[in-house]
């Protein structure tokens, strides 16, 4: 029998493991402060997702993992990501989730993937995930197309809860309101107003704008689109929403994107039944 030398054998560095029960085989997403693994749960047996800190002794972070599994541990549906643990682990803080299959919607934005019906069931499907996650007294804070994946069956999944404002308990020292959004998403008043539903609905409203006249992202000239879209709106949609996006559509971000609060919509279920209505007008 021929003997392999131990310095010939290959070596194998084992997958690191969270808690002893979850393997990490690739990483399939990176965020600000959180990369997200693909990963192998041993106790179930089943593929989950689980997100860790880039860099695990940041403060920052800490906080804003313990938001978001504070803010995922309080709701329950179907287009919201489903978390199944979070904590502390040997890595840092962790957070195990439902491994989402499908494309990030900024990706499919950018390839003009979906028809105009997808694109408003989407958007329809975020409605409903606001709307009950505003029914627990959660408002996201960073709805914007990264932090969303369009599943395999076309049905939207919201993500990442790391910046929500969850009504009770926790509180931060590190996470302040000048830290968190994305400025092309976030609505003019986030920085006095931190816990209004209405800031998700602004958020909407800009993806919807987005997705409806451009189907792709339009980061570039950030401050010129939000003129165009505070200051030029009416004219805007004599010359776009007419005929086949009709002018409901150009309604319903009119009213979604206002830039007093006070005069968008008061809720994302609101903004839900108006979409549905135009919804009902498209083939
Ligand atoms: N549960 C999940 N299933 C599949 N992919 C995910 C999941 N959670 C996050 N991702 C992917 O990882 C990326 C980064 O995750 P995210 O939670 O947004 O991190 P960050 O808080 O750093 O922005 C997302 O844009 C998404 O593509
Ligand atoms: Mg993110």
């Amino acid at each position: 029998m021929i003997r392999i030398a131990p310095a010939a054998r290959k070596k194998q560095i084992p997958p690191p493991i969270i808690k002893n029960r979850y393997v990490l085989v690739e990483e399939i997403g990176r965020g600000k402060t959180a990369k997200v693994h693909r990963a192998w749960d041993r106790k179930n047996d089943s593929e989950v997702a689980v997100k860790l800190p880039i860099v695990p002794e940041c403060l920052l972070a800490k906080e804003i993992f313990e938001n978001e599994g504070n803010a995922l541990g309080q709701v329950r549906h179907p287009n919201i990501v489903q978390i199944i643990e979070h904590g502390e682990s040997e890595f840092g803080r962790f957070i195990v989730m439902e491994l989402v299959k499908g494309r990030c919607l900024n990706d499919i934005m950018a390839r003009r993937m979906l028809s105009l019906k997808k694109r408003l069931m989407v958007l329809a499907d975020l409605c409903n995930a606001l709307a009950a996650m505003h029914e627990a007294g959660i408002v996201h804070r960073d709805v914007k197309p990264k932090n969303i994946i369009v599943c395999e069956d076309e049905r939207a999944k919201l993500l990442d809860f790391g910046y929500a404002n969850v009504r009770s308990g926790f509180s931060c020292k590190h996470l302040t309101r000048e830290r968190f959004g994305s400025p092309f998403y976030s609505a003019p008043e986030l920085t006095i107003n931190s816990g209004d539903p209405r800031l998700d609905v602004y958020s909407l409203g800009i993806m919807m704008y987005e997705m409806l006249l451009k189907n792709a992202p339009l980061r570039v000239m950030i401050a010129i689109r939000l003129l165009e879209i505070q200051h030029s709106f009416k004219h805007l949609k004599r010359q776009v929403f007419t005929g086949r996006i009709s002018q409901l559509a150009g309604e319903i971000i009119e009213a979604a994107v206002h830039k007093d609060p006070l005069k968008r919509y008061n809720s994302a279920a609101a903004m839900g039944e108006t979409l549905q209505m135009l919804l009902r007008n498209i083939e």
